[in-house]
């Protein structure tokens, strides 16, 4: 009582610059406290504006500054709960529903807010197998919808990566692969129910054809209108690695020479509005290395109309480059975090005990700059697997912000000789002073409506804590907590 009428009685702009420097949750817990001090803080967009949030927060867009107050306030109280909930072990689950997709969902992702992008395959007793993209409205309270439904030709086409465009009405997905010659196909989807009554082809931006019948696209990244894939093909018994960049509006593309580092055991893309990032596992000295290379001019090169016959042949050397040392990993399961703007973190599973959340000093700003740290403030979260049991993680999925993960883990029992598949969640806060939360997604012994292995693919919207389940049956369950 005594701190609050001293705090009322300063003047409104020191009042505002304590406030500023508080925790959410203090903040939260400090409008409790008075009426004065409530009616002073709902009404000043500045404090929220500038209050550090260090949670994931469940919003319509990523540009706070856009978001009134009141708003942002109810957004804290509810990523504060969701918080205390994904520290528990398990969570509790709040409810379980689900979507009738059919077909086989081999891949899903989602899309905050409430988008979820599924790629599926459907026999017809005529025919081959064919492929199906589609878009579902998942909004946090209500059914979800599918707004698209678009048949893929020819098959090949096998994967996709998907972002939501920057005015927020649009979807914008590249697949990729090799379908005899196209490798790439991108297609830009309003957000909008329309019966699936367009016709299929409208919605393509743009395409590409291998110049080399033997390219495969392995990996690809969207960011704004700007694709990124890594290719692969064979060059007397040698895989030949190169970059592809893609502006899917203008349609203009150029593959340039990456140098690989060898041998790797997975590459991971990232692309960021002026720089592209690789992430490498490197095999026999056990080190995992994420490479930044400056991609402006390059891009720039693929926005004018002219051909520039002096634009560089290769990628050059990195900009920056961070190792984070991964001892005793012989192979490692590890993914990068997804995010446009946020950090830039990867999950890892190598074989032994010693995972880990690695979190690079890397952003991108609102300017879409790309901003670089030190080596030196490389963070690394380690979590141990249980001693004993071989265990090998799958469809690791980690959150826009790199702060919460979930994937699904294979336990080898012996005593019953039989595999359990477990869903596992992890919470990697960014505030470092708390520790990591690692455990079981579910209850050990809960009954579910359906067999964890029969799992296809996992999506996670980490902001809710909302988790998909895609299944071999055709249904998606999601787990809402
Ligand atoms: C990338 O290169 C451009 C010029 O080509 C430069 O203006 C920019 O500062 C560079 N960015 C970084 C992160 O080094």
């Amino acid at each position: 009582m005594i701190m609050t009428s001293l705090l009322l009685s300063s003047p409104d702009d020191v009042l505002i610059a304590i406030l500023v420097k508080l925790d959410v949750k203090d903040l939260l817990s400090v409008l409790q406290t008075c009426r004065a001090l409530y009616v002073f803080c709902t009404s000043s967009d500045y404090i929220w504006h500038n209050i550090k949030i260090n949670f994931p927060l469940n919003l319509p867009s990523q540009v706070i500054t856009s978001i009134s107050a009141a708003e942002l306030r109810k957004r804290c109280v509810e990523g504060l709960r969701v918080d205390h909930n994904w520290c528990r072990n398990p969570p509790n689950l709040k409810s379980l529903s689900r979507i009738e997709h059919g077909g086989i969902t081999d891949q899903i992702q989602f899309l905050p807010p409430q988008w979820l992008v599924t790629m599926s395959r459907v026999s017809t007793s005529v025919g081959p197998t064919s492929s199906i993209l589609s878009i579902w409205d998942c909004k946090a309270s209500g059914e979800a919808k599918r707004i698209e439904r678009i048949l893929l030709e020819p098959r090949g086409l096998s994967k996709f990566s998907a972002t939501i465009s920057e005015d927020g009405a649009h979807v914008l997905v590249v697949i990729f692969g090799n379908a005899r010659a196209e490798i790439v196909r991108v297609y830009y989807i309003p957000l909008q129910y329309n019966d699936y009554r367009a016709e299929p082809d409208q919605y393509i931006l743009s395409r590409v054809i291998a110049d080399d019948v033997a390219d495969t696209v392995f990996e690809a990244d969207i960011c704004g209108e700007i694709v990124s894939c890594l290719v692969a093909r064979f060059e007397m018994g040698q895989p030949v690695y190169q970059v592809l960049f893609l502006n899917a509006r203008s349609g203009k593309h150029r593959k340039i020479d990456v140098h690989t580092l060898t041998p790797f055991t997975q590459l991971q893309i990232h692309l960021f509005p002026d720089s592209f990032l690789l992430l490498s596992g490197i095999q026999n000295i056990h080190n995992l290395v994420l490479q930044i290379y400056n991609v402006t001019s390059f891009l720039w090169t693929l926005k004018s109309s002219a051909n520039n016959p002096f634009a560089s042949t290769s990628l050059g050397t990195p900009c920056a480059e961070y190792t984070s040392s991964t001892l005793g990993a012989r192979h490692q399961e590890y993914k990068l975090s997804t995010g446009q703007r946020s950090t830039v973190a990867a999950l890892c599973f190598p074989t032994g005990t010693n995972n880990r959340l690695v979190r690079f000093p890397i952003h991108s700003d609102n300017n879409g700059v790309t901003r670089l740290g030190p080596q030196s403030r490389l963070q690394t979260y380690t979590f141990h697997g249980a001693e004993n049991i071989a265990m090998s993680p799958e469809f690791i999925v980690l959150g826009h912000c790199g702060q919460r993960g979930v994937w699904l883990e294979h336990e080898w029992d012996e005593q019953s000789d039989r595999t359990s598949f477990n869903p596992m969640k992890g919470v990697f806060s960014s505030d470092q002073s708390k520790a990591v939360n690692v455990g079981p997604l579910l209850p050990r012994h809960m009954a579910l409506p359906f067999r964890t292995n029969t799992c296809q693919s996992i999506a996670f919207d980490e902001a809710t804590g909302r988790v998909f389940l895609a299944l071999y049956t055709g249904e998606i369950h999601v787990l809402n907590f």
